[in-house]
């Protein structure tokens, strides 16, 4: 039987959840000493399209490197799992998912298909697409955090969640194990998570892949301010800011930044709050973390899961794991 069921209530509910959500982040972010704004906020509908541009970008190797991964072991992971259900977190277009989906209907066992995402379009949009071409899945889009709805993760066991194109890396690393531990709450022992991390490589190369030559990286970084202006009536001007990518080689994470062009004050009426920037004052608004595979096998570990399989791209700038619930 066919068909995409979004959350409808859930997404009416969540709508009102989210601008809450965004109103405390925006406060707590941008009220402290050093400026921040959590990234899942670049995802409204022309965040996530500028995202997907991203994906295409010569200097954006890890969607290449992911799904040439995926190509390659899609049959060892349906194999593998005997996925019945196949839940994405943080799906977005759900495009190297197919890949996959591929990989798992040949094999047979599965049926459904959950993708979870914060920004309701681009869900929306993936889940219907889907549900056309793979007629016999049952396709259940669930909209919002994928941090905070875990629990409400539905689907017939064994399970196989994936969680790909490093987004993991997105949080600060006490979020990782705890992100990771939710994950692994969820699941019944033996089910799965396949698991996509960038690996630490050269700088110069990690930086080109956020700071590309056409500006499509900035623009999806300046997003955030036009979120902010669009959701909490904020009268911020992109234009004075600038895009920032730098290298932590401490933390081994790529932190972006906006940077004030010139000294600013930014009224926020819908989180109560006006904001001075300094010019040259920065705003973190994403770190995205860089692996190694022996930190990837530990945190895994700590949080319940072993690791059965590790695959990396023919380049080795992109590692996937296979880890099953202990
Ligand atoms: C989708 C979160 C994995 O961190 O590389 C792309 C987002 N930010 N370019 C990443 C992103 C800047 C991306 N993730």
């Amino acid at each position: 039987m066919a068909g995409v069921r979004i959350d409808a209530s859930g997404e009416a509910v969540d709508e009102v959840a989210i601008d809450e959500q965004l109103r405390r982040d925006v406060r707590e972010g941008l009220s402290a000493q050093r400026k921040s704004l959590p990234s899942k906020w670049f995802y409204d509908a022309r965040g996530s399209e500028l995202f997907e541009r991203i994906t295409a970008l010569p200097e954006y190797y890890p969607t290449r490197a992911e799904r040439e991964i995926l190509v390659r072991e899609a049959h060892a992971i349906a194999a593998t799992t005997g996925a019945r259900t196949l839940v994405e977190l943080g799906a977005g277009s759900s495009e190297k998912t197919r890949v996959l989906l591929d990989g798992l209907v040949r094999h047979g066992t599965v049926r459904q298909f959950v993708p979870q995402d914060v920004s309701g379009s681009a869900l929306t949009a993936a889940a219907e697409a889907i549900s056309t071409d793979y007629p016999d899945l049952d396709v259940r889009g669930v909209v919002g955090d994928f941090t905070e709805n875990l629990a409400e993760l539905p689907g017939t066991s064994p399970r196989l969640v994936v969680f790909l194109g490093g987004t993991i890396g997105n949080f600060l690393p006490a979020d990782r194990v705890r992100f990771l531990r939710s994950v692994r709450g969820v699941l019944e022992p033996g089910e799965w998570l396949l698991l996509g991390t960038d690996l630490v490589k050269d700088p110069a190369t990690l930086v080109r892949a956020y700071d590309d030559a056409e500006g499509v990286t900035a623009e999806f970084n300046r997003n955030v301010l036009a979120v902010l202006a669009t959701r909490l009536d904020a009268d911020v001007d992109p234009a004075d800011f600038d895009h920032v990518a730098v290298w932590d080689a401490e933390q081994e994470w790529i932190e972006m930044r906006l940077r004030a062009r010139r000294d600013l004050v930014v009224r926020i009426p819908g989180a109560d709050l006006e904001v001075r920037f300094a010019r040259g004052e920065d705003v973190r608004t994403e770190i995205s973390a860089k692996f190694r595979p022996e930190r990837v096998r530990t945190e895994l570990a700590e949080a319940g899961f072993a690791l059965e399989h590790w695959w990396t791209d023919e380049a080795g700038r992109f590692g996937l794991s296979l880890a099953q619930a202990t």
